[in-house]
């Protein structure tokens, strides 16, 4: 059974309250049990922090055993060598991800530090982006 970890990063603990307008009305958890209905055959984690350093931690845990990482960093997207670093000094692919169109608002969201270091990108395409990642590993 192929092992797959979603990871998101600070404020997305938010989903469902924050900024309904640009990042929806449903929260993660809800989504979180319909993605596992429609991928019953693989091992499915989520894993959610507002802390740096608790990102790295996990990407660093699952690195070298599980399949594929599905990567919404937040704002770190935008800031972070330590996340970019992370995954390049794992095995696991990785796969960015971000629920609203990020070159379609500010401009210091329009940089990535992680994207060289991913597989893909998935961006402006809501929740589905978490959906489309999964079936990209499989
Ligand atoms: C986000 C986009 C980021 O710019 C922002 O800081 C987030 C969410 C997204 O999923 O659209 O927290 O990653």
């Amino acid at each position: 059974m192929k092992k797959i970890l979603i990871i998101n990063g600070p404020n997305l603990n938010l989903l469902g309250k924050r900024e309904p307008e640009i990042y929806g009305s449903q929260t993660f958890e809800e989504y979180f049990q319909s993605l596992q209905a429609i991928f019953p055959d693989i091992e499915l984690h989520y894993f959610q922090s507002n802390h740096e350093g608790a990102l790295i931690d996990k990407i660093h845990e699952v690195g070298f055993s599980f399949d594929g990482i599905v990567l919404n960093a937040g704002a770190y997207t935008h800031t972070s060598v330590a996340i970019a670093d992370a995954l390049s000094g794992v095995k696991t692919p990785a796969i960015e991800v971000h629920i609203s169109n990020v070159h379609a608002r500010e401009a210091f969201r329009h940089h990535s530090y992680l994207s060289s270091r991913c597989k893909g990108v998935i961006v402006g395409l809501g929740l589905k982006g978490y959906e489309l990642a999964i079936k990209a590993f499989l």
